[in-house]
């Protein structure tokens, strides 16, 4: 136990240095020119994108605009045709699925659904994540599950089965599952999707939480305006395949690019919605 916490203080030592390097503006993924196409659609035609060292980036933009794609690039899921992604320096767009390896121990995502499997408990998914990682020892995994379960508020959750719990908390047993393996950064695809304001506000708290107290990196897809301006450090706007936008929540708040507005404020017209 006390392992566990000596280990838990170290980690958030180290995560917490690691944010300092972020306010330093430290480059921690790099993409450019990247560009994907499946059969004859191009979704990706030339992104050029650096996400820094413990920031929050809400990427942003109409169904079908290529951000899922994109975040799958992110952690190797999905390889570019053309261009590189650069992981603290490191090019990644080439590794071999055994080489990735090493970025996915960095960079864990979030799928939007979840995607939970419902045979196993909540303790169960969680560990199958070291399991697959190669931890062996089951009292450490019982401790980071257990940790894990803690820093999304769900303390003691480990014997419910999947089927027991509110979407919210199925979500959140999804994020204890992305943080399990301490990872230095966590992607989200639409992490408040189908979630009451209430929970998705909670899952808002745990994100922010993961970047001040744990240095974490955040990637996150959401089509929640408020949550943007909850969360987000920067925010960026793709369209059509492309970076449109890259600036703060404020000067998205006082944009008068007709397509942000029309955006933000849920109007079909150009929205590409
Ligand atoms: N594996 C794939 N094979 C073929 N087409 C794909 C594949 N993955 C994505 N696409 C296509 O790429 C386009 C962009 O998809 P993507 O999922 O990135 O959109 P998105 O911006 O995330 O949209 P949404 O907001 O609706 O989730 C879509 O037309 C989609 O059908
Ligand atoms: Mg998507």
């Amino acid at each position: 136990m006390e392992v566990g916490f000596a280990e838990g203080r170290m980690w958030r030592k180290v995560a917490f240095m690691k944010g300092m390097k972020g306010m330093k503006g430290e480059v921690f993924l790099k993409m450019r020119g990247i560009e994907k196409s499946f059969g004859a659609q191009q979704v990706l035609r030339g992104v050029d994108l650096d996400v820094y060292r413990g920031e929050t980036l809400v990427l942003l933009g109409g169904s079908g605009g290529g951000k899922s794609v994109l975040m799958k690039h992110m952690v190797g899921l999905l390889q570019p045709d053309e261009g590189m992604v650069t992981l603290e320096g490191k090019v990644i767009s080439e590794l071999s699925e055994r080489e990735l390896t090493w970025a996915r121990r960095k960079i864990s995502m979030m799928f939007q659904n979840g995607a939970l499997f419902d045979s196993l408990t909540v303790g169960g998914n969680i560990g199958f994540a070291l399991v697959e990682a190669g931890v062996r020892d089951e009292e450490e995994i019982r401790r980071r599950v257990e940790e894990a379960l803690r820093i999304v508020k769900l303390p003691g959750q480990e014997e419910k089965m999947p089927s027991d719990l509110s979407g919210g908390m199925r979500k959140r047993v999804a994020l204890a599952r992305a943080v399990v393996e301490k990872p230095c950064c966590v992607l989200y695809d639409e992490p408040h999707a189908g979630l009451d304001p209430v929970t998705g506000d909670s899952i808002d708290h745990l994100i922010r939480d993961l970047a001040k107290d744990h240095g974490i990196t955040n990637v996150v897809i959401t089509h929640e305006i408020r949550s943007v301006f909850r969360i987000a450090d920067r925010v960026v706007f793709m369209k059509e395949g492309l970076i449109y936008w890259v600036g703060t929540p404020e000067e998205l708040r006082e944009s008068d690019d007709p397509v942000l507005r029309n955006f933000i404020e849920g109007r079909s017209e150009d929205s590409g919605l």
